[in-house]
């Protein structure tokens, strides 16, 4: 059973920027430099200001965490659609982090084979820290159920479609969410509840719920998205 952190609507988004601060600090302290992966779409976006505000701010060694991305659409950095726009309006350009420390995937580049491949090329064996959303669908990153990408074992990072628009997009895959070090998945509100429920379950098929890929992760859920896991043992 994964481990779960049930919390109201409003605690929800502190209690993980803490969560995800104390993991970032204690890695850097252990090995010098951290690697976290970004979750997208529009949940993450409390925590992340969080992250770049008083006092979580002063507890990271923002200058030793380098910054990549579980998916991009294939939109422009500066669209409003794009994970990398939302995670520098809430948490990159607040903290002034160095372009440096900031991989974008370029999943608006015309060949988006020749962008996973670089992008494969530059993300950690292993990620420190993955922070994951879930679809009311069930999907995470953007591997979505049924589709190849969500099988895919030997890439660690390829194209995809997505069932509703933007519909091109770049993803890690499911080795990429098995070597992290600590995965994370947030979720929030009724309609999570039934995906929440599905990827939870003992019998979840993680082709048909992607976000099982991430079961054995600590899952962060206010008491809307958590209402599908009845009785908690
Ligand atoms: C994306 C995300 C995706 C997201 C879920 C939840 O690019 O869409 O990476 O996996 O986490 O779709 O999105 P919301 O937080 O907007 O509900």
């Amino acid at each position: 059973m994964p481990a779960l952190r049930i919390l109201s609507p409003r605690a929800l988004p502190t209690a993980l920027a803490s969560f995800l601060a104390a993991i970032l600090r204690h890695t850097a302290q252990q090995q010098g430099r951290t690697s976290f992966a970004l979750a997208g779409g529009t949940t993450p976006q409390t925590t992340y200001a969080a992250l770049a505000g008083p006092p979580l701010r002063a507890i990271v060694p923002w200058h030793v965490i380098d910054v990549f991305f579980g998916d991009e659409r294939a939109v422009p950095p500066d669209h409003p659609h794009s994970n990398y726009h939302m995670a520098m309006k809430a948490l990159i350009e607040p903290l002034g982090l160095p372009a440096g420390q900031v991989h974008r995937m370029h999943a608006d580049d015309a060949d988006l084979a020749a962008a996973a491949r670089a992008y494969e090329a530059i993300l950690p064996d292993r990620l420190d820290l993955l922070l994951l959303g879930i679809g009311d669908d069930g999907h995470t990153a953007s591997l979505f159920p049924g589709s190849p990408a969500r099988s895919e074992q030997g890439r660690r990072v390829v194209p995809a479609r997505a069932p509703r628009p933007p519909f091109d997009r770049l993803t890690i895959t499911p080795p990429v969410i098995a070597a992290a070090h600590h995965v994370v998945v947030l979720a929030a509100g009724a309609g999570k509840a039934d995906a929440v429920r599905r990827a939870l379950a003992d019998d979840a098929d993680p082709v048909l719920v992607p976000a099982a890929l991430a079961r054995h992760g600590t899952w962060f859920l206010d008491t809307a998205a958590a209402a599908g896991l009845g009785a908690i043992p």
